[in-house]
């Protein structure tokens, strides 16, 4: 190498290193939003942006022991309903499970099914895909192993969602039932006789030591079922499994633990929160609601959690990670490039009042900001006498803190208590201190940035408040109770006045018939208090009318 090579090399490794080392330190300041991460050229981006997006789709751990056997599965729900080997396992079934289908299956998992063409709505749009990558939905993930083709859900199950028939990735996934799905798994693994499945199924003997490892890998998870459909229990998920292995750097998995686990107390304490949308990611330096992931690529500690949950070796896991640094760095990027939805494009220009949200952000301005970040508009612009309305209602530019608060606002504190009980275990993981994340319990919720807020209802980490109008109600007042229901029909199931779900008469009768979707804000970690006193109550006095909190509104859906 001649001298210049050798510098510029020099040069370059030691601009990519700073790049990449400091993004993910402490304190780091976010000083512009991190939309390209790892400030990749436009093309290298795109590329990376597309290859991210299937890992989004795709799970790409290969190395978990909790693989289901695809084919298998697949025969059994999909062979003659008259075929006699075929009735006797349904009738042995369905002490195990109420389904009919694959299609059953996943509806209740609530993935999606990919869209037939490209969606112009669609901010973050879909990878270009082959249309048997397609067969199965959003998430679910099929991988070749030496024992045969194996299932598993990856990101998009819980990070990929169905708003008004477009399927946005980046968007949390309003009814998940991924964490039911390991308790139902585990719950039902010592049933599963490995010589009967394989002799009814025709399997192959590959197949059947697959279902013998994710049987014998559910030892080691320990799982719980959220309080109401919408919400997550992964944090408990990887509590009780840290509490099912020994205390060693890799959590080692014996026999011992897995009959000793140690009592935490988020077997009985509620601490459920609902997936996060992917699109504030780049104005943060701390993840989750609460922020108590200090440091550390986030990418790096949801694969970590995802397979603490799923029982997986973590030796294993950490050999994976240092092989596939391009996948995981590809999916970052895609996860930090990730965009909101616009409500224009949904409901179109006409629908906005311009003047009215104009009036509603001088309250945004007095009463918000402080927390949420500043967001200049079109109509800030010098230039705004020259724009149209759909460039006059964009956001121009989004201040967010340079360093990402916390802030106990008097919402339920379930969820960030909840981290006490298991953050020091993480902490002293290994793979925690190799890939350098750290968890600091917090007293508080971060005020998250409030892009694309109108297509993340219902509101709080939460979800205990069902639109817009509900979260600027005195708490005392708020709605005790609401029906969930899916994003289908626009003019149904969303009220439009007041972003978020229709109440009252409002609400779909057919929200009614299934308990699964009603919300009870008495129950424990479901309460709806806070985010009211010294925000828009000041001094015990309600400081807007309600025209005011409908202007304010109509700014909120210009975000
Ligand atoms: C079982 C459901 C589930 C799966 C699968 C899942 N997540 Fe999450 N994710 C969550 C939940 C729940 C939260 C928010 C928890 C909280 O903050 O209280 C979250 C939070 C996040 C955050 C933090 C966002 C923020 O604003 O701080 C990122 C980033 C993220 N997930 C990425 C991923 C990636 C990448 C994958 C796949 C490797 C993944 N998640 C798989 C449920 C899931
Ligand atoms: C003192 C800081 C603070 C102020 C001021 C504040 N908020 Fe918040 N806001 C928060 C915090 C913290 C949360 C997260 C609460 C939670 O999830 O439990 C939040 C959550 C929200 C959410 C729900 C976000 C989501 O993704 O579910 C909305 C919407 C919101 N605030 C709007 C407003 C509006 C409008 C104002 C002004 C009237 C305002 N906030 C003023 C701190 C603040």
């Amino acid at each position: 190498m001649n001298t210049w090579k050798t510098t510029q090399h020099f040069l370059f490794t030691l601009l990519s290193f700073s790049a990449m080392a400091q993004n993910w330190e402490r304190d780091f300041e976010v000083l512009a939003p991190r939309t390209n991460i790892y400030q990749l050229e436009t093309k290298n981006f795109e590329l990376q942006v597309n290859e991210g997006r299937k890992a989004a789709l795709f799970y790409p751990v290969t190395i978990s022991d909790l693989l289901i056997p695809y084919q298998p599965v697949k025969t059994f729900f999909e062979s003659d309903a008259n075929d006699p080997v075929r009735k006797i396992l349904f009738d042995m079934a369905r002490v195990v499970s109420p389904f009919k289908s694959m299609k059953d299956v996943f509806n209740w998992l609530g993935v999606h099914e990919f869209p037939n063409s490209p969606q112009d709505e669609n901010p973050n749009p879909l990878p270009d895909l082959l249309a048997t990558e397609k067969e199965l939905p959003m998430g679910a993930t099929l991988i070749h192993t030496e024992n045969g083709e194996a299932m598993t859900f990856g990101c998009a199950a819980c990070h990929a969602s169905d708003l008004f028939g477009v399927k946005v990735l980046g968007l949390t996934n309003r009814f998940p039932r991924a964490n039911e799905f390991f308790r139902q798994g585990k719950a039902y693994a010592p049933y599963v006789n490995s010589f009967l499945f394989k002799n009814l199924l025709k399997t192959t003997e590959g197949e059947r030591l697959m279902m013998l490892k994710a049987k014998a890998a559910t030892k080691w998870v320990g799982a719980k079922k959220p309080s109401v459909l919408g919400l997550d229990t992964s944090l408990a998920q990887v509590a009780l499994s840290l509490a099912k292995r020994e205390q060693d750097p890799y959590s080692t998995r014996t026999e011992h633990s897995a009959r000793s686990t140690r009592p935490n107390k988020l077997e009985t304490m509620v601490a459920d929160s609902k997936p996060a949308v992917w699109w504030n990611v780049k104005y943060k330096n701390r993840w989750l609601s609460d922020g108590s992931i200090v440091a550390g690529n986030p990418v790096h500690t949801n694969f970590l959690w995802n397979e603490i949950g799923r029982g997986t070796d973590l030796k294993k896991l950490e050999v994976w990670m240092q092989e596939n640094t391009h996948q995981i760095e590809a999916l970052t990027t895609a996860v930090f490039a990730t965009m909101p939805p616009r409500y224009e494009k949904f409901f179109g220009v006409d629908a906005l009042d311009i003047e009215k949200a104009k009036r509603g952000q001088k309250h945004f301005v007095e009463s918000c900001q402080k927390c949420h970040g500043v967001y200049e508009k079109g109509w800030d612009r010098p230039d705004a006498s020259q724009l149209s309305s759909v460039h006059l209602i964009q956001n121009f530019k989004v201040t967010y803190h340079k360093k990402t608060p916390v802030i106990d606002v008097g919402t339920d504190p379930g969820r960030y208590l909840g981290m006490r009980e298991f953050a020091d275990e993480l902490n002293k993981l290994q793979i925690s201190i190799n890939i350098k994340t750290l968890v600091e319990p917090q007293k508080g919720y971060v005020p998250p940035p409030l892009e694309g807020i109108w297509a993340r209802w219902p509101y709080f980490h939460n979800n205990s408040i069902p639109n817009l109008c509900a979260l600027l109600t005195p708490s005392s007042l708020r709605p005790k109770s609401y029906y969930s229901g899916k994003a289908v029909d626009k003019s149904r199931d969303f009220d439009q006045e007041c972003v978020g779900y229709p109440l009252g008469d409002k609400t779909p009768d057919a929200w009614k018939k299934n308990a699964d979707y009603f919300y009870d804000t008495q129950r424990e970690g479901l309460s709806n208090s806070g985010h009211d006193q010294k925000i828009f109550i000041i001094n015990g006095q309600e400081i807007y009318s309600q025209e005011q909190k409908l202007e304010l509104i109509e700014f909120l859906k210009t975000l």
